[in-house]
């Protein structure tokens, strides 16, 4: 297995839980537009971009709109109920164990870059005080393709210097661990082996999680898959 020198996290999902506040405004506009959507749905639209989600979002209520200015103001509703929610967010929303693991990482001078497809990171970021972590922070905003395209791990490998082979990308969403294999990144799911079953390896969490740990668990894979 190659050397290690930077870990990629995606946001949503790997380093915090705000699937619920995403959830929470696309029902809001879901519900004023006349229709429902479950919880289960939901889950189809971890790593999807914001107006991807619509799209999916306005299909399953049975609408089509094509008009690109109406679908605009629809995501911009969404956006800024969800912008009121995580506006609220504090550390303590951080997912268990990733505070630990960040600082393992620091320690050992391997450089943390975040990877997602959202446009709100940076404000995440600061609410839950992790900006200060990141060597490189690349998000829908300098982004012009969607995961799975593997755009978004690409620029962030190059902004502090490493080839994909030298990274670990860190994903909870299907779409994210094709993105990571298509860039040529080491792979872990984080969350259901089932879900993410093409990932090099898949960790619950970071719960009690070690750098090495990965580093072990990625050379047995690779080297099974030799
Ligand atoms: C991803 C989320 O990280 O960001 C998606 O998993 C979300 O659910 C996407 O749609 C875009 O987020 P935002 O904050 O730019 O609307
Ligand atoms: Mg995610």
């Amino acid at each position: 297995m190659n050397k290690i020198e930077t870990c990629i996290f995606d946001l949503d999902g790997v380093i915090c839980d705000t699937a619920k506040y995403h959830f929470r405004a696309w029902r809001r506009l879901a519900n004023e537009l006349g229709f429902d959507f479950t919880e289960e749905e939901n889950e189809q639209l971890k790593g999807v971009s914001r107006i991807e989600s619509l799209k999916l979002i306005l299909h399953w209520g049975g609408m089509t709109e094509n008009d690109e200015e109406v679908l605009a103001a629809y995501a911009e509703k969404k956006n800024n109920w969800y912008l009121e929610y995580i506006d609220r967010m504090t550390p303590d929303e951080r997912l268990v164990g990733v505070t630990a693991f960040l600082d393992e990482l620091k320690a050992k001078g391997i450089k943390i870059v975040l990877g997602s497809a959202s446009k709100n990171s940076k404000v995440i970021l600061e609410r839950i005080q992790l900006t200060h972590y990141f060597d490189a922070i690349i998000d829908g905003n300098s982004t012009s393709k969607s995961k799975p395209d593997p755009e978004v791990f690409l620029l962030g490998a190059a902004e502090v210097g490493s080839r994909p082979k030298n990274c670990i990308v860190f994903e909870d969403a299907e779409k994210g661990i094709e993105a990571a294999l298509k860039g040529g990144f080491y792979a872990v799911g984080v969350g259901q082996p089932d879900v993410l079953d093409e990932a090099h390896i898949v960790i619950p969490s970071f719960e009690y999680l070690e750098f090495e740990d990965v580093l072990d668990a990625l050379s047995s894979s690779v080297g099974s898959m030799a």
